[in-house]
């Protein structure tokens, strides 16, 4: 671009308007709670405001339907990913960190992963690690259901994903959650990058990274000597299968690194949000009952529009985030220049009045006749890097919870509804999802 397009496009920027505060105030104020904060600047500025954060620096946050489809209708050599995700820890083959023609190539190939067989594939492992993790709760005492809920999910996508079982699934098990939660501190706050071995915070994701990285050589080694591999539905057998389009195949890095991808994507997100949806069919009983009713009909309707709306009133990733990548892109009335990120908050559109009527309240049959409208409704995101395990995820809740259901009477609860809490990847309920349970 020459000087003269670089000032005429300059020329043009538009920011939304936002507060004055110096940098520092506005990071005490976003700490305070970032969802309340959010909120507020949306009542002074309207759907779309410009905040200054200490690490993020000046960040656009828009929530208007009509301006999120915008942004995520960008080409990506107009508005893509940010380089401030997990990407960076995940490894350089991560979906996370790729963008352009690369990432679209990297989706087409993991997409088939993700398809309807495929999925269906998955419904028994996730019934049985299920039922396996329900038989162990306690009865008629209160207990958090948050960790139950994690040890699901970390078990599905260890044999779905993963294909792995024995000793490697065991190790797995015990190395990726501490490892995925220090690299996503990691992704976010700059650390310098020193390897001092347990010393040093890069140092201990280092070993830990190393050590996955050893047993999924291991996997890799089973599944190539394993003559069944054809017939095997786990997405790791699908990689050693799949070709690029100039016809090479996946190499081990581009495999490790996508592997524990899926991880950090799914499994935190899908356990927080089976969280929530316990954490708020107890503090709805004439809901419960109903839902209980209809699922020992085989019905799943109502079933499916609570799903909807737990992902709507707590989505557990409450912000996406993009980059302008052209000399300026045009949102609404503002005209952005690159450089600029861009925050799609989730959280403030699914709490919108103006586009959910009494978007405060939890009402599964809001979707029960209509499904959610995809600009309206983006618990996933959206575009060219909407979330690519969404069918999974919403499979995998939808078997848990009728597993859940048809097994066990949750109590009605009155206590006061749970607080956000900031895990490693998700908003999770701050108590963990406390309930108290029977046997049916
Ligand atoms: C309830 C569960 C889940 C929620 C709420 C969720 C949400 C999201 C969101 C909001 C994004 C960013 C989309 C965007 O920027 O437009 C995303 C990306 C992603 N998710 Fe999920 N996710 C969930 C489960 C999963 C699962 C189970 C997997 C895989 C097994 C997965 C894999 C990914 C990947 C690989 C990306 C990056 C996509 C890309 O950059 O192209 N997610 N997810």
């Amino acid at each position: 671009m020459t000087t003269i397009e670089h000032e005429a496009s300059r020329a043009v920027v538009k920011l939304p308007p936002g507060p004055r505060l110096p940098r520092a105030a506005q990071g005490a104020l976003a700490l305070t709670d970032r969802r309340i904060a959010l909120q507020m600047l949306r009542r002074i500025y309207g759907s779309a405001f410009t905040i200054d954060l200490p690490i993020f620096g000046q960040l656009v946050v828009i929530s208007d339907p009509n301006h999120m489809r915008q942004l995520f209708r960008a080409a990506p050599d107009v508005a893509d990913t940010t380089d401030a995700n997990l990407g960076r820890v995940m490894g350089s083959n991560s979906m996370f960190a790729m963008m352009g023609d690369r990432h679209r190539a990297q989706r087409k190939l993991l997409t088939p992963s993700f398809n309807g067989r495929r999925l269906a594939a998955y419904e028994s492992i996730i019934e049985r690690e299920a039922l396996d993790e329900f038989a162990l709760w306690p009865e008629h005492q209160t207990f958090a259901t948050l960790p139950s809920m994690m040890r699901i999910t970390l078990n599905v996508i260890l044999r779905a994903v993963f294909g792995a079982d024995g000793q490697e699934f065991e190790r797995l098990r015990e190395i990726l959650p501490p490892g995925i939660s220090l690299g996503s501190t990691l992704a976010l706050v700059p650390v310098p990058q020193w390897d001092w071995g347990r010393w040093s915070p890069w140092g201990r994701f280092f070993q830990y990274r190393r050590e996955y990285d050893a047993i999924v050589d291991r996997l890799i080694e089973k599944a190539r000597a394993d003559p069944g591999l054809r017939d095997r539905d786990d997405m790791l057998a699908l990689m050693l299968q799949s070709r690029h389009e100039n016809g090479s195949p996946m190499s081990r890095d581009e495999i490790a690194d996508e592997l524990i991808t899926m991880l950090a994507a799914g499994h935190e997100t899908t356990a927080t949000t089976l969280a929530w949806a316990v954490e708020r069919l107890q503090r709805h009983p004439q809901l419960l009952d109903r839902l209980v009713a209809d699922i020992d009909t085989g019905s799943e309707d109502l079933l499916n529009a609570t799903i909807f709306e737990v992902l709507r009133t707590r989505p557990v990733i409450d912000t996406t985030f993009r980059q302008v990548k052209a000399p300026t892109v045009q949102i609404g009335p503002w005209t952005l220049p690159e450089g600029t990120t861009i925050a799609a908050s989730i959280g403030l559109l699914h709490s919108d009045e103006a586009v959910f009527h009494d978007a405060h309240r939890f009402d599964p049959d809001r979707f029960v006749s209509r499904r959610p409208h995809p600009a309206e409704w983006i618990p996933y995101g959206g575009g060219g890097r909407r979330c690519i395990g969404a069918a999974f995820a919403t499979m995998e809740i939808r078997i848990v919870l009728r597993t859940l259901l048809r097994n066990h009477t949750i109590s009605p609860s009155n206590a006061r509804d749970e607080g956000r809490k900031s895990r490693a990847v998700a908003l999770a309920p701050s108590r963990g999802a406390m309930v108290r349970v029977c046997r049916r």
